[in-house]
């Protein structure tokens, strides 16, 4: 595999070093034309460019859109281009998807994964094949991926048990909606939660994963089962989606506002939520941040450099380098600080009935 990369690195070199004689000799015969000529040398230089794959589980959830668009921003102002994936939530899609990376001979593919345990022969497969691989947001498990790169998700997961506590300092009985078991972040958001409620009285007397991050699951799963709804004190959502759904629910029985719900992403609508006070937080993730580290990681290690600044994290079978970004917990006390003033979303947008 090295040897591959190496050789890849020697083509480069002797095509950059006959470029440059070739300028040499086109200067020394007409001085002044250089300009042209320099940015016919950049021209063809580009053609060497750094191709990269991104291969999503699916943009049917608002914050992917925005990792996209910046990742594939950042990743072309670096040199890079960019060959964008979607599967659409389907775990052999997203394998085929990954195959037709490999076969067109990507640098790097990043990849989000559909399935946390289901993408260890591609990724084996695109690393023989000498191409480096980033697990993006969720960890790819049993690979040797060569990053990881995330928001703490054991704080998220914190932080929505902190939401919930100083809404109910007695402690309660917590209703948890999850995303799917197979998305690895969900365990890790749940880990955070559980450490963090240790001996404060919560007692989690339900536990939910919608497929696929669905939100009609949880529209569905507290309308199919009523008497667990009107037990809750508080509904742990994994995301806002699944968060908006429940308060929709509690709407229609008249708890809105009444009973604390918490989910992630501070998708737009879920701010509107915390503004009016029918859901009690959400956590703010900069996709700005991670979609950008990101691209800048993936051009490095297509250059055959290393992540600095890399923690390390077990996924199972191997011990991978890690760069986790830290999540902000966002309520109605904060959210103009972390949401507005940092241009997530519009005051405009986000407090609606100031229109
Ligand atoms: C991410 C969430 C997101 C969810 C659904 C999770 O892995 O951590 O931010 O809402 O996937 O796409």
């Amino acid at each position: 595999m090295r040897d591959l990369i190496l050789m890849n690195k020697i083509k480069r070199i002797i095509h950059s070093i006959a470029l440059l004689l070739l300028v040499v000799f086109i200067l020394q015969g007409c001085g002044n034309k250089a300009e042209s000529v320099t940015a016919s040398v950049d021209k063809d230089d580009s053609k060497e460019e750094i191709q990269i794959g991104i291969a999503f589980d699916s943009f049917l959830i608002e914050r992917w859109e925005r990792d996209r668009d910046i990742f594939v921003s950042r990743a072309r102002d670096l040199g890079a281009e960019v060959n964008v994936q979607n599967a659409n939530g389907d775990v052999q899609k997203q394998k085929d998807q990954i195959k037709y990376l490999i076969d067109k001979k990507m640098d790097v593919i990043v990849i989000v994964a559909v399935d946390s345990s289901e993408l260890k022969k591609e990724v084996e497969e695109a690393q023989d094949a000498g191409i480096k691989v980033v697990a993006y947001d969720r960890l790819v498990m049993d690979s040797p991926v060569d990053l990881y790169i995330s928001f703490d998700n054991e704080m998220v997961g914190k932080f929505m048990a902190d939401a919930i506590m100083a809404e109910l300092p007695d402690g309660g009985q917590v209703m948890k909606i999850n995303g799917p078991s197979k998305d690895n972040n969900v365990s890790l958001v749940n880990k955070g939660f559980d450490d963090e409620i240790k001996g404060h009285g919560i007692v989690v007397f339900d536990t939910y994963y919608a497929a696929e991050w669905k939100g009609e699951e949880a529209f569905n799963y507290l309308t199919e089962n009523p008497q667990k709804a009107d037990k809750a004190d508080a509904v742990m959502c994994g995301n806002d989606s699944l968060a908006g759904q429940a308060v929709r629910y509690y709407s229609e029985k008249r708890r809105a506002g009444r009973i604390p719900i918490v989910g992630q992403d501070a998708d737009l609508d879920a701010c509107q939520r915390i503004v009016e006070g029918t859901q009690t937080m959400t956590v703010y993730k900069s996709i700005e941040q991670l979609a950008k580290r990101a691209a800048e990681a993936a051009v490095s290690l297509a250059k055959g450099n290393n992540i600095a600044d890399a923690a390390e994290i077990e996924n199972g079978s191997f011990e991978v380098p890690y760069v986790s970004i830290p999540p902000v917990m966002v309520t109605k006390d904060n959210i103009d600080s972390v949401i507005i003033d940092s241009g997530f979303h519009l005051r405009e947008d986000v407090y609606l009935k100031e229109r």
